[in-house]
């Protein structure tokens, strides 16, 4: 059962070069100027030690990693930020806004290199089920757009350098997940402008408010 004053959780997914982090801060203001104390946050990251984490993840001279490691070391840095930062939040009231969150696990993980959904579930039933979103935004895009719009921001990280093949099973991944979970989930076209796909955030959040 829901406690009265907890907060909403809300994650952002999507394809590299979707523009998530910008279209964060933009709903961040928004959700602020409603009253709202926001928190915002990211995965792999949003602790001191999962920032660590997340180094180690990105950083191409780790290449080669199996995929069972990236993802206990995925879930090591989540389960630390659950239990540190989301959690509290949600119950101090706050909304968290994060950006990537289990369903990236899913997408990267279990389609990405191959792992399936089944190791992916089994670590998702060891976080709290408080620790579960309200609100999932899904901002989709051709993986050959979202690349290049990457490869422009800078050197590529770990899974910026996959191949296109990758990121097209991280996309039918997540389309899929959205279709099974409407009710969770809000798939928006992020090929729009950075102002149409913010208004279309704002719509959806708005039904939460
Ligand atoms: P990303 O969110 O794209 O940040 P930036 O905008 O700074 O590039 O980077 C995080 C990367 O981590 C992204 O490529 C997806 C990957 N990832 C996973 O593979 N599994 C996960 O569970 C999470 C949270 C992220």
């Amino acid at each position: 059962m829901r406690v009265v004053n907890r907060g909403r959780f809300i994650t952002l997914e999507g394809m590299e070069g979707a523009g998530k982090t910008s279209r964060l801060a933009d709903l961040q203001a928004f959700l602020q100027q409603r009253g709202k104390t926001v928190l915002a946050t990211r995965e792999p990251g949003g602790t001191a030690l999962g920032e660590k984490l997340r180094a180690l993840l990105l950083a191409p001279e780790h290449g080669p990693m199996t995929p069972l490691t990236e993802l206990l070391l995925m879930f090591a840095a989540r389960s630390e930020h659950v239990q540190q930062v989301i959690l509290p939040a949600l119950d101090a009231g706050q909304w968290v806004l994060c950006d990537r969150y289990v369903d990236a696990s899913y997408a990267y993980q279990g389609a990405g290199r191959g792992l399936g959904n089944a190791p992916v579930a089994a670590l998702e039933a060891l976080l709290p089920s408080q620790a579960h979103p309200d609100l999932t935004l899904l901002l989709d895009l051709p993986v050959e757009s979202g690349l290049a719009r990457a490869k422009r921001r800078g050197a590529a990280d770990r899974f910026e350098q996959e191949t296109s093949g990758f990121h097209q099973r991280v996309r039918e991944a997540y389309l899929s997940r959205a279709r099974q979970r409407p009710q969770r989930y809000c798939l928006i076209d992020a090929a729009l402008s950075p102002f149409e796909v913010s208004a279309a955030i704002e719509r959806a959040v708005g039904r939460l408010l």
